[in-house]
């Protein structure tokens, strides 16, 4: 009797812990596929003033007087001229100080700089200007950090002098140190006679601010704070530079990573098709200097040490612009591609060739004699065929035709278009299959409801596996009506990757985008970082980004639910989990999404787990609100939050909050 009854107590027990408790089993043993070292990384466009205005760090708007408008972002006062036979071929502009008559009252310029100058307390930053004296002598100029009120009045916040002496062009600095934070300043540059000393006219070009604390403290360098964002993430690939802007609104303005590369004073500039994409956020004054070129991207790869993943224009400019490819003069002749596909092979020939090759000694003369070693490139951004004519994939076969002889080593990258699904995608997948590239680019900016739907859910688990491999290189979860940087819609892109882990052996990379966006100068919605001049601040979707990058591990582990994956279906309750190995550290990663409203009990073996001490911590990304985000003001509203876990004889026991996104650590203690 006793016996019975201990039966039946022993049998309530377990039903009453098994209650609602979704019992997963993570098999340990046998890792089911490698994960790509590039699997989770970044994607850099210059939108939302993302270059100019954010990540590279320059101050100066137009410094070299090229805007369409040549004196845009400047107040000039006096005598001065706008000349075109500077120092610079591909930047020809400048300006002349001319000497007046009045005593005190010289030529005066002034930058409005990003959306203002900001400066923090404590800081230094180095001007520097190309500067001459065309009929001989001396000049002074004073350069100033000040309030933007009426000229002549002394707003001044720190000053220092630049004496140009001689008819030679030379180039000049001065380093200011910030007395205090500000935001809105300007930088004032006029002549001033000092110690009673006549001054000659001035010739005034390249006009250029940096913090001298930059990402590694370089000189035309990019701003710390960004790239550090960056680098926390660890991605395993870059890509870059775009996005439509490597198509260009036109050919001419297509993206050319050749004007990009050698001193900057030379890099020509270019328009930004961001400038004027939407009529309802025009920026007239958005335009693209090259300072971050294809020389400093290069070198951000291998600071963080991830693959570069350059895009280049396959001879088609945008197509939403210019969708016939027959209209003419608008696109690159298919048969006449040559000049594309040269720069596509002298990219290759910048990035690896050694320092003999006419591209390896342009990289080895900006300073950087060794190879980038580069894996990859991809053809072409967004690109389609076009009502029979196969606008794009014809060009691309030239390119492959020619480029997999050349560089047989490189990992070549095709793109299914601009859309997820579809009678397009449908027919660019069965070609990029068929011309065999190395990996297919794929973009989705959709909504909650199409990242949770059953047939996105389960995307991958149904591709073929014996073609190329695949890129999910565009994506951003939003909200139907609304764009905008929300908690729910990052939870909606977590519970979705666990689908992309869970097919690690065929997606290869996936990056998030857009990347950057200025506060005060965004075209598009959601974006990843955000930033004003002086501080910036991860979304949700980056920490979710970086939560996925940092635990990536290199092994795929098979994780089930009743003998199911965990992909948010109907019997799953909310749950979306996924779960790998990393084999240098010997930890476990498990990742888990939870959708819905309740919270769940989730047990999880593992089942093979070697004997010994383990430990366990999880990170949660939480909000009970679904609007919640992240701020300038309010940066750590929602961030990974740490916690013990508990895990006994190689399970895990723990609860998963509501709408939450969690990563559970395990290791050996
Ligand atoms: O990320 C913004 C834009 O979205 C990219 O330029 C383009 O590739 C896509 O349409």
């Amino acid at each position: 009797m006793k016996k019975l009854l201990l039966v039946i107590v022993v049998c309530l027990d377990c039903l009453y812990c098994n209650a609602g408790i979704n019992n997963m089993v993570v098999d340990v043993k046998k890792p089911v596929t490698d994960i790509a070292p590039t699997m989770y990384g970044v994607f850099f466009e210059d939108i939302n003033f993302a270059a100019d205005g954010g990540l590279y760090a320059e101050m100066v708007k137009n410094r070299s007087f090229e805007y369409q408008q040549n004196l845009m972002g400047w107040k000039v006062v006096g005598d001065i001229d706008l000349k075109n036979d500077g120092p610079f071929e591909n930047n020809p502009h400048y300006l002349r100080l001319n000497i007046s008559n009045h005593r005190d009252r010289y030529a005066i310029l002034e930058n409005e700089g990003f959306f203002g100058i900001a400066v923090k307390e404590g800081e230094d930053y180095r001007i520097s200007l190309w500067a001459r004296c065309p009929e001989g002598g001396e000049s002074n100029l004073r350069v100033t950090l000040a309030n933007p009120a009426s000229m002549g009045e002394s707003h001044e916040l720190v000053n220092g002098w630049i004496k140009v002496e001689g008819r030679e062009w030379k180039k000049y600095s001065t380093i200011l140190k910030a007395p205090e934070t500000k935001t809105k300043l300007v930088l004032r540059i006029f002549m001033r006679q000092a110690d009673g000393k006549p001054i000659a006219t001035c010739d005034v070009e390249h006009v250029s601010m940096f913090p001298l604390n930059t990402w590694k403290g370089r000189e035309n360098g990019m701003r710390q704070d960004l790239v550090q964002k960056l680098a926390d993430m660890k991605p395993g690939v870059f890509r870059f530079p775009g996005g439509c802007i490597v198509e260009g609104t036109d050919l001419a303005t297509r993206y050319q990573w050749k004007k990009t590369v050698g001193p900057v004073e030379n890099r020509p500039l270019n328009e930004n098709r961001w400038q004027y994409t939407f009529a309802h956020r025009m920026y007239p004054d958005y335009y693209q200097s090259g300072g971050l070129g294809f020389f400093e991207f290069f070198q951000l790869c291998e600071d963080m040490g991830c693959e570069a993943l350059p895009v280049i224009s396959c001879g088609l400019s945008c197509q939403f612009q210019n969708p016939d490819p027959n209209e003419p003069g608008v696109h690159a002749d298919v048969d006449n591609l040559d000049e594309y596909i040269q720069d596509a092979a002298d990219l290759i020939e910048f990035a690896n060739g050694d320092v003999t090759t006419k591209w390896g000694k342009v990289r080895a003369e900006m300073g950087h004699p060794e190879p980038f070693n580069l894996h990859y490139l991809a053809i072409g951004n967004e690109q389609w065929d076009y009502e029979g004519n196969p606008a794009f994939t014809a060009r691309l076969q030239k390119f492959l035709d020619v480029l997999r002889k050349l560089h047989p080593d490189i990992q070549y990258i095709g793109s299914t278009g601009p859309y997820s699904d579809g009678k397009d995608f449908d027919v660019l997948q069965t070609k990029m299959i068929k011309m065999k590239v190395d990996l297919y680019d794929e973009h989705y900016y959709q909504s909650e409801k199409w990242f949770l739907d059953a047939k996105n859910r389960h995307r991958y688990d149904t591709y073929s596996r014996k073609g190329p491999k695949v890129f999910a290189g565009e994506y951003a979860c939003h909200e139907t009506e609304k764009k905008y940087n929300h908690f729910y819609a990052s939870l909606c892109e977590a519970a979705f990757m666990t689908g992309i882990e869970r097919n690690a052996d065929i997606v290869r990379m996936a990056t998030y985008a857009p990347l950057f966006a200025h506060v005060e100068g965004w075209q598009w919605r959601p974006d990843m970082i955000w930033y004003d001049n002086l501080q910036s601040v991860g979304s949700c979707s980056y920490y979710v980004q970086k939560l996925y990058s940092v635990y990536k591990g290199t092994h795929l582990l098979s994780l089930k639910m009743n003998g199911k994956d965990v992909a948010g279906d109907d019997d799953q309750n909310d749950l979306f989990a996924s779960a790998v190995w990393d084999k240098k550290n010997g930890c476990y990663y498990i990742k888990i999404a939870n959708v819905g409203t309740e919270q769940q009990s989730v047990s999880i073996q593992l089942r093979g787990l070697k004997k010994g001490n383990y430990k366990a911590t999880g990170l949660t990304l939480q909000s009970d609100d679904r609007e919640a985000e992240n701020t300038l003001d309010n940066p750590e509203m929602v961030v990974p939050r740490e916690s013990a876990v508990s895990i006994e004889n190689g399970t895990l026991n723990t609860i998963i909050q509501p709408r939450s996104f969690n990563v559970l650590v395990v290791s050996y203690l």
